[in-house]
């Protein structure tokens, strides 16, 4: 089994996921300033001091975890095509409190690249990269009830919808319903997780 402080970066397709560092961060803030990538998001578009200021104590946190040979408590990875190394996007897992191996997802993707599959492929990874380099039982995500795009990318990945909680957020467009996604370790067939295996290389 691979490891994560090892290896910092994984290819799938034409895509590779690396974890995340600060050379990153001009790329990022671009996509984050965009109108068309936040919004769906409960924040943004960010100045670039916003987003430098979200991000660099993640960077930080993962630099110091991967020096010293343990397993970061997030991982955040930016995502580029293999060949050029142009920027696609981010995703990242995030750790749930008090449960060890349980992840919330998230992924944003420039929106030049959007409807080539890459959403599904980056959703993938990140399930691949949760169940097998780190061993987690349960994955978590949300995502406004309009956001079509990112409820399907989920579904396609194997997610469930768990439930609806109503007009969980307001914007300055009116109230938005919260769709709640899980997947379990145990929802997928041991063939699925080779297949995963399979399509994600060092
Ligand atoms: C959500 C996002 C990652 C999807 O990426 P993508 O690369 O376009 O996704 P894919 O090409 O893999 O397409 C997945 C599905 O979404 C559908 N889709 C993509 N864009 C869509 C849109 N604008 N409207 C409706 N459906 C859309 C595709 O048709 C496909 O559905 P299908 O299985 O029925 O054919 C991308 O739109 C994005 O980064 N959006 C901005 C940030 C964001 O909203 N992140 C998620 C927060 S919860």
């Amino acid at each position: 089994m691979e490891d994560c402080y090892t290896q910092h970066s994984w290819i799938g397709g034409d895509l590779k996921f690396s974890y995340c560092t600060e050379h990153d961060l001009p790329d990022i803030s671009r996509m984050l300033s965009k109108e068309s990538v936040c919004r769906w998001l409960f924040f943004g578009p960010n100045t670039e001091e916003a987003t430098r200021a979200y991000f660099l104590p993640l960077i930080e946190e993962m630099r110091t975890a991967l020096r010293e040979g343990r397993t970061p408590d997030h991982h955040v990875f930016t995502v580029r095509l293999e060949g050029t190394g142009d920027f696609v996007g981010q995703c990242a897992l995030f750790p749930v409190d008090f449960s060890p191996g349980s992840f919330l997802i998230g992924y944003q993707l420039d929106d030049v690249y959007w409807k080539k599959g890459y959403g599904t492929q980056t959703c993938c990874f990140l399930v691949y990269f949760a169940f097998t380099v780190l061993d987690g039982y349960r994955l978590n995500g949300d995502t406004v009830a309009g956001n079509t795009a990112s409820r399907r990318v989920m579904e396609r990945c194997g997610f469930v919808l768990e439930g609806t909680q109503r007009r969980y957020w307001h914007a300055a467009d009116g109230y938005h319903d919260r769709m709640i996604f899980g997947l379990l370790k145990s929802d997928l067939a041991p063939e699925r997780l080779s297949a995963l295996e399979k399509a994600f290389t060092g």
